[in-house]
């Protein structure tokens, strides 16, 4: 390690965790335009698993704009930082037996594709949520697209600046296309198979 810290073991591990927890702790990651339905979504998953005993937590990227990551912007080098810093905290919280979902715009592929390395497999899952951009325009729920094609913000995602659809995908979600509860439904069955023990 470059910095010269030191690994400390701990004496509990991740499988005696998830082995205490009754469920694997495995890392969902919602990737998608702004107003796509990540966070709405993935909320709506997080009250569902944690309804029936799972232990979740939901890192949200707006949540995490005001505290962990203050300091950083929508540059491409802080969109990148942004990316692997809430991958790294999703690391720990998987480390720690929590199915953790993430709702983070990640808007290329290499940051993203840096995340997975992180985790082995079976341990994280790669869900694109997929609205198309006039969609997203429409819903507009926080009036940015309006403020983005006004010139108000530069370099929104989807107007000024890059999206990168994943191409493999472990799940595609089209949320034009049906409510918002068949949606939730879909990543809820989805995130149950792959939580069972084996
Ligand atoms: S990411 O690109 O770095 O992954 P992140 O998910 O953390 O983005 O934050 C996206 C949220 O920040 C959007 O939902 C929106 O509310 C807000 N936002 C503000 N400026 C921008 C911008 N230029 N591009 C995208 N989202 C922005």
């Amino acid at each position: 390690m470059a910095n010269g810290a030191i690994w400390h073991q701990s004496k509990v591990n991740k499988q005696q965790r998830e082995f205490s927890n009754g469920h694997k702790a495995t890392v969902f990651w919602l990737t998608g335009l702004s107003g796509a339905g990540k966070t709405t979504l993935a909320t709506l998953v997080e009250k569902r698993l944690f309804d029936i005993g799972v232990k979740t937590y939901l890192l949200d990227g707006d949540n995490l704009r005001h505290g962990l990551n203050r300091d950083l912007n929508f540059s491409l080098e802080s969109r990148q930082e942004n990316v692997r810093r809430v991958g790294e905290v999703a690391h720990l919280f998987s480390d720690a037996g929590v199915v953790t979902l993430v709702s983070i715009i990640s808007p290329y592929t290499t940051h993203r594709r840096a995340v997975r390395q992180l985790f082995s497999e079976g341990e994280f899952f790669e869900i694109f949520i997929n609205c198309p951009l006039e969609v997203c325009k429409q819903r507009d729920p926080k009036g940015l697209y309006q403020k983005a094609l006004s010139g108000q913000i530069k370099g929104f995602t989807g107007i000024d600046d890059p999206y990168e659809e994943p191409e493999i995908p472990d799940l595609i979600i089209n949320t034009a296309d049906e409510l918002i509860e068949e949606s939730a439904e879909k990543v809820y069955r989805f995130i149950q198979k792959k939580i069972i023990l084996s």
